[in-house]
């Protein structure tokens, strides 16, 4: 069952090139792209940096509208729902610079409280719970709660990142590089995390630089070049038979890291 699709994506900034003009350069960042994942599936993004990832992610969990073409979750227009709030629920991103997407003036357990609060209940003990349960998936303890995001390291706020993307138990998340900021040991335990995830029926749309980290849990492989789709279909079909030279070279430059990635610890079974 189709659970969420892009149609026709197409998206633009417009940025200016000089100090004393008002924007009128225009950069295409997205042309046309379109995509469909299957309930439980997972899709994996690859491409060089500034080839859309990120815009895409943000189009798709409806933090940025696009130009062109639609979002839709469970066949339905995300820009129609009357019930927006609902789509944010059941839709979660973990953003590629967890600093910035924390307050820097709140302890995590009131980022926390206050999602929970918001969705589920306002129960002090079922909050906490809630709060050190998903902690604990990512390798956190209680005691991190109550610190300020500025005192983590950049890993520990990656994986802290991920722990609010879970709080509310979304259907889907879409993870712009969570692993880039974390030593290969670190990423192999949030890969593992990701994949269990997906064994328990989430929906997940990774995005990475590098296709052995989407190797490891996608069954589906875009790769996107200064925002265009250069290939897009089965991971088993990407791997074997690429269409591109560009995606020729990813894989080749993929092959080190993924046998590093295997020996460490990250499990390469088939999901
Ligand atoms: N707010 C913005 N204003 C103007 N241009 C932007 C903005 N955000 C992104 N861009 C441009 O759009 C293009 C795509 O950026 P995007 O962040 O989606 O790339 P990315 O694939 O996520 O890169 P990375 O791997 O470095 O994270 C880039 O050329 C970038 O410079
Ligand atoms: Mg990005």
């Amino acid at each position: 069952m189709e659970i969420l699709s892009a149609e026709g994506i197409t998206k633009e900034y417009r940025i200016s090139d000089n100090f004393f003009q008002r924007s009128n350069k225009l950069i295409k960042a997205l042309d046309n792209v379109s995509f469909s994942i299957e309930k439980g599936n997972c899709i994996g993004i690859v491409g060089e940096s500034g080839s859309g990832k990120t815009t895409l992610a943000k189009i798709v969990s409806g933090v940025l509208l696009p130009e062109k073409g639609v979002v839709k979750f469970r066949g339905e227009s995300i820009y129609k729902k009357t019930d927006f709030l609902e789509y944010r629920k059941n839709v979660q991103m973990v953003f590629q610079d967890p600093y910035s997407s924390l307050n820097p003036r709140l302890k995590i357990f009131t980022v926390f409280s206050d999602i929970i609060k918001t969705h589920i209940t306002r129960d002090h003990e079922v909050i906490k719970k809630i709060a050190v349960d998903n902690l604990k998936k990512v390798g956190l303890d209680e005691e991190h709660l109550y610190r300020y995001p500025h005192q983590f390291s950049g890993g520990q706020r990656q994986r802290l990142s991920i722990a609010r993307c879970l709080l509310l138990d979304p259907e889907v998340i879409i993870a712009d590089e969570p692993v880039s900021a974390l030593d290969v040991s670190l990423a192999a335990q949030i890969l593992n995390l990701l994949k269990n995830l997906k064994r328990e029926g989430k929906t997940i749309i990774l995005i990475a630089h590098d296709l052995a980290i989407v190797k490891f849990i996608c069954d589906e492989v875009m790769v996107l070049k200064n925002g265009v789709i250069q290939e897009y279909g089965k991971k088993e079909q990407i791997f074997n038979s690429p269409n591109s030279e560009y995606t020729k070279e990813l894989i080749e430059s993929s092959l080190v890291k993924e046998s590093y990635i295997r020996g460490i610890g990250a499990d390469s079974s088939v999901a």
